[in-house]
């Protein structure tokens, strides 16, 4: 059996090499999955074979998820996969607000009809000297797949390195180096950490969570990195802490009016991702993730259903069955099956809010019109028999 793709923005051949000669493109009105980038899809009509939506990165707000879930479209990101890009300009940042790089080569380039420039370059470079990172003391505030990386790439780099997160997943605590210490409190961070960087999702408990109380805590002459979200800090008392000398340098990855231009503002056009590599990842992951959901069933990274995986499908039929999440569906579900005396080898369900995912591999023949059967349950909003 064959699958339909198509691609709504340019996506990268690294990653549609990846589909095997099974899949064909096609409009999107007939496609099995539609792969995106920031098209907005929000007044698109979806058509009916449409299973999968898979964001070539992560932000998903140019696609209507609840209308999606209601139609049985399952709709997936792909987080972490541009992390490493994030994370060589984090040190990138580190290594700007350490030694005075942008200082020295605007001096070169002022200079640059200087026929003696070599001769006086000695001279100047004395007001662009700095420090070095070795032995400084880093704070990584979140330790997921970003922070992970700053975190393990700043002890390679000789740092003393501290990680905060109250919620780490077991898949990061896994990937941590061991020499990261262990901060028990986000105030231990701001207290004793010449450098300090955030890598937290913006949420309502985080905004604004790098206060005036915070900066006051740190240091001075410590050095700020955010490479996040700009809601995360609380721009004004930055600004002051920045201009009252407090804060040595402010590496942000985000422009505002507020930050641009201040004094010790290092101020990035939101760059972390914008990296070849970083659009290859994001559309390998892509492709991973429909494959699986197409061939396999299984769900890794949606966002609007929960994440359920049962493995590689071998010689079993495996029915899987998109519903809304009330009470009771499995006992209809193995009635029916029950019914027609088919044996169910494995089977799972897991839920994520108003939605639910139930996969079922069956090791004998699934007759034809079991399918129809289940689609007749009420709250089943799609289901596939994979063969
Ligand atoms: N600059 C860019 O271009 C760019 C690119 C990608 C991602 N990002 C941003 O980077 C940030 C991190 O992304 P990620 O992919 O590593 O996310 P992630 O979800 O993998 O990790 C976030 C981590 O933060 C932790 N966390 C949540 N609340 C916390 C709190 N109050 N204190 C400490 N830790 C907390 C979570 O437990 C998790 O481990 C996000 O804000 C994301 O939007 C920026």
């Amino acid at each position: 059996m064959g699958y339909k793709y198509h691609c709504l923005n340019p996506i990268s051949e690294v990653g549609i090499q990846n589909f095997t000669e099974e899949y064909v493109p096609s409009s999107a009105e007939k496609a099995d999955a539609i792969l995106v980038r920031s098209a907005a899809m929000h007044d698109m009509e979806f058509g009916k074979e449409l299973k999968a939506i898979a964001r070539a990165g992560a932000g998903v707000n140019n696609i209507p998820l609840d209308r999606c879930a209601e139609e049985g479209i399952v709709v997936f990101n792909t987080p972490g996969a541009n992390a490493n890009g994030v994370k060589e300009l984090v040190i990138a940042g580190m290594l700007l607000a350490s030694r005075d790089i942008i200082g020295g080569i605007n001096w070169v380039q002022e200079n640059e009809e200087d026929g003696n420039i070599a001769k006086d370059a000695e001279k100047a470079k004395k007001a662009f000297a700095g420090c070095e990172l070795e032995g400084k003391k880093l704070g990584v505030i979140g330790l997921g797949a970003i922070g992970v990386l700053v975190a393990n790439a700043a002890t390679n780099l000789g740092m003393d390195v501290y990680g905060f997160d109250p919620y780490v997943s077991v898949d990061s605590a896994w990937r941590l180096s061991r020499s990261i210490r262990h901060a028990k409190t986000v105030d231990e961070i701001y207290r004793d950490c010449d450098y300090i960087s955030i890598h937290v999702p913006a949420m309502e408990s985080t905004k604004g969570m790098m206060d005036k109380n915070a900066i006051d805590l740190m240091k001075k002459d410590v050095v700020v990195l955010n490479f996040a979200r700009n809601v995360l800090v609380d721009e004004e008392a930055m600004v002051d802490a920045l201009i009252g000398g407090k804060v040595k340098h402010y590496v942000t990855d985000f422009p505002t009016p507020e930050i641009a231009g201040v004094k010790g503002a290092i101020v990035i056009p939101h760059l972390g991702a914008s990296t070849e590599e970083s659009e290859d990842n994001c559309a390998k992951m892509a492709v991973k993730e429909i494959r699986n959901f197409l061939e396999h069933g299984n769900i890794r990274h949606s966002v609007n259903y929960p994440d359920c995986d049962m493995g590689y499908r071998g010689e079993n039929t495996r029915i899987v069955l998109l519903h809304h999440n009330v009470p009771n569906m499995i006992g209809q579900f193995t009635r029916i099956l029950a019914k027609d005396n088919m044996n169910i080898a494995d089977m799972t369900n897991k839920s994520k809010g108003g939605y639910a995912y139930t996969m079922i591999d069956i090791d004998s023949e699934v007759p034809d019109g079991v399918a129809d059967d289940l689609r007749a349950v009420s709250h089943v909003l799609r289901v596939r028999v994979i063969r």
